[in-house]
């Protein structure tokens, strides 16, 4: 990245700033805004500058293909070709944290779609979200609003820390409620095969849709081009910990840090721990966040629980996390 340094401005999202927004986004700029599950990167969907802007400003990959952010079940249909399968879903889970990959329709470049010939599509539940696609007039074309690789931003300051300078305008609508991105399912045949675990479960699609498929390995790497990257990582190393002693000075020899339920190991110089599973995921990359910021040399992560039904998503961020590294 070598353009020049804008001034970013942090406001928040009255309706004359979702204005601000919808204008800054149909003239070919970028604008970070909060969704239910994680902050935005937004830009027109329809026009392919916007998503080259969007890889350059994240640095990210340009295989990886964005979410199409869309208002409605019938905006959808103007996106993709939503399938009888992605129909039901989306009326089951939408508006929410659930994101169909259909085939695409012309009307979204390739650029957006990382060259393949599906698109993947998402209608928020957060107000914000809905008022920026509505005020745009335009479906939303949004992957997470943080430099690739690193951990969502789950409020406006973890987006102003990654892309500060960046872009021109972040949207502020306090915490997210989820705190993990949305779950992405291939809808293009019958059957829907999670290609992303996230703010919806695998139980609650598999009470809507009867069978639900998984793939790992390079099947998913195949069909789920994110997967194929580096993801969620702080800058320092963490370490998956499932209970029992651990040898914390063996750890990189600072400060640690720990999130989980359970009481950390001793010897962790500062603890994030959750009540439940859902308060778990929704702070992971809060906390990380903030141990990174605390100056940690590493950050140990308790496996979650066998069972929850939040318990696959967390553990997916967790285990990409720390490249399935465990201490103890
Ligand atoms: O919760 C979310 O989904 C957030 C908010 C902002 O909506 N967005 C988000 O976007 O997490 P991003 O770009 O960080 O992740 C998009 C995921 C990637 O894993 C990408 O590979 C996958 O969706 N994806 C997008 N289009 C696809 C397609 N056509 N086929 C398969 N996977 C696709
Ligand atoms: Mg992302």
């Amino acid at each position: 990245m070598d353009e020049p340094l804008l001034e970013t401005k942090v406001v928040e999202a009255h309706e004359d700033a979702v204005r601000l927004a919808a204008d800054l986004i149909l003239s070919g700029e970028l604008v970070a805004f909060p969704t239910e599950t994680v902050y935005g990167l937004g830009g027109d969907a329809t026009n392919p500058s916007s998503a080259a802007k969007i890889y350059s400003v994240k640095g990210r990959p340009v295989d990886n293909p964005l979410i199409v952010h869309v208002g409605s079940l019938e905006e959808a249909c103007g996106v993709g070709v939503m399938t009888d399968l992605a129909e039901m879903l989306c009326m089951a889970f939408w508006p929410g944290p659930l994101t169909v990959v259909v085939p695409a329709r012309e009307v979204i470049p390739r650029e957006v779609r990382g060259g393949l010939d599906t698109v993947a599509v998402r209608c928020p539940s957060h107000p914000v979200a809905l008022a920026l696609i509505s005020a745009s007039g335009v479906p939303i074309a949004a992957p997470s609003a943080n430099r690739s690789g690193r951990p969502s931003p789950t409020d406006a300051s973890a987006v102003m820390e990654d892309l500060g300078g960046l872009i021109p305008l972040i949207l502020d609508g306090g915490p997210c409620r989820v705190g993990l991105e949305s779950t992405v399912v291939d809808a293009t045949s019958d059957v829907p095969v999670i290609l992303r675990h996230g703010g919806v479960t695998a139980q609650e699609l598999r009470d809507v849709a009867g069978e639900v498929l998984t793939v790992g390995g390079e099947e998913l790497k195949r069909r789920s081009p994110g997967t194929r990257h580096r993801h969620y990582a702080p800058s320092v190393p963490v370490f998956l910990w499932a209970g029992g002693p651990v040898d914390i000075g063996s750890l990189g020899g600072g400060m640690v840090g720990y999130v989980g339920l359970e009481e950390p190991p001793c010897g962790v110089s500062h603890a994030v721990r959750a009540r439940d599973v859902r308060e778990y995921a929704r702070e992971l990359f809060r906390s990380f966040r903030e141990m990174e910021r605390m100056g940690v040399s590493a950050i140990l992560a308790q496996v979650p629980p066998k069972g929850d039904p939040m318990g696959d998503a967390l553990f997916d961020r967790l285990f990409r996390a720390s490249g399935g590294r465990t201490a103890g």
